[in-house]
């Protein structure tokens, strides 16, 4: 039913948002993907107070002003599941990016040193105001569960993110996706009406066919080295929509339409062409 909404050619999912131009999973880096995606992918973990953030890695360094907050509120660490929703909120997820090099967005001429500053800074965005963001916009999002390495931890986070999607009503906009399989259980088990994707990156799994339809999901998303024609022929034929990450080459994006994936993640969503 998920993919039923979108229209028959390969759909350009923007990868952290518009990341290649504007700091990863920000509203601004959402607010520059409109009309240029069908979809956009963003990565969800707990605070420490249980709040669902939007952050892609387990440590705060690489893409915010953490380092210097840590030392300013006393804090030991940089571990985002550390912080409570309070802390995390005062960090800038967004001017780390304008020391980013290469500097993609200016050297491509897309928007002027100005216009990015203007931009700056960022706060990280809660799961809820995303949610309420691509509803008033109608803009599918895929929501990839990160894995906390804690079960207990990562079963909080499923019922976290399952009770928000549930509470906004958008069940019909949102594509569930993780790494780790188990969540994904977690989540259909509460929520079966809500979509799910199985991420893979390190080989198939065994049986992957019989597999993927017990675990009950809508798609796979294999990594971009994994994908080959046999195995776009193989989902296909078992009805399964296949979408690769991350695609940032201009011809591995032609030879994987050519294949007949469904969809790509890419980091450039303004330069395919499909
Ligand atoms: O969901 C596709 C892709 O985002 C998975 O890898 O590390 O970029 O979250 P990562
Ligand atoms: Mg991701």
């Amino acid at each position: 039913r998920f993919f039923a909404r979108f229209p028959d050619r390969p759909l350009i999912i923007a990868h952290r948002g518009y990341r290649a131009c504007y700091p990863e999973n920000t509203l601004c880096a959402f607010a520059h993907s409109l009309g240029r995606c069908d979809m956009i992918e963003l990565d969800v973990q707990l605070s420490r107070d249980g709040e669902v953030v939007v952050f892609h890695d387990d440590e705060l360094g690489r893409t915010s002003n953490g380092a210097t907050l840590a030392h300013e509120l006393g804090l030991p660490a940089l571990r985002l599941g550390d912080w409570s929703l309070a802390q995390l909120r005062r960090l800038d997820v967004g001017s780390w990016f304008l020391d980013a090099d290469p500097f993609a967005a200016l050297a491509k001429g897309l928007v002027s040193r100005d216009q990015l500053l203007g931009l700056m800074p960022q706060r990280i965005p809660i799961l809820r105001e995303v949610l309420a963001w691509a509803s008033a916009h109608d803009l599918p999002l895929n929501v990839e569960l990160k894995d906390s390495g804690q079960e207990g931890r990562n079963e909080q986070l499923a019922a976290a993110v399952v009770a928000e999607i549930q509470a906004s009503g958008t069940r019909d906009l949102v594509l569930l996706s993780s790494f780790n399989h188990d969540l994904l259980r977690a989540c259909r088990q509460r929520a079966p009406e809500i979509a799910v994707a199985a991420l893979q990156e390190e080989g198939h799994p065994p049986d992957m066919i019989p597999y993927l339809r017990a675990l009950g999901v809508q798609a796979y998303h294999p990594e971009d080295t994994l994908v080959d024609a046999a195995l776009v022929a193989a989902l296909r034929a078992a009805g399964l929509p296949v979408n690769v990450f991350t695609v940032n080459d201009p011809g591995r994006q032609q030879q994987l339409f050519a294949l007949g994936v469904n969809g790509i993640f890419t980091d450039f969503p303004d330069s395919c062409s499909r």
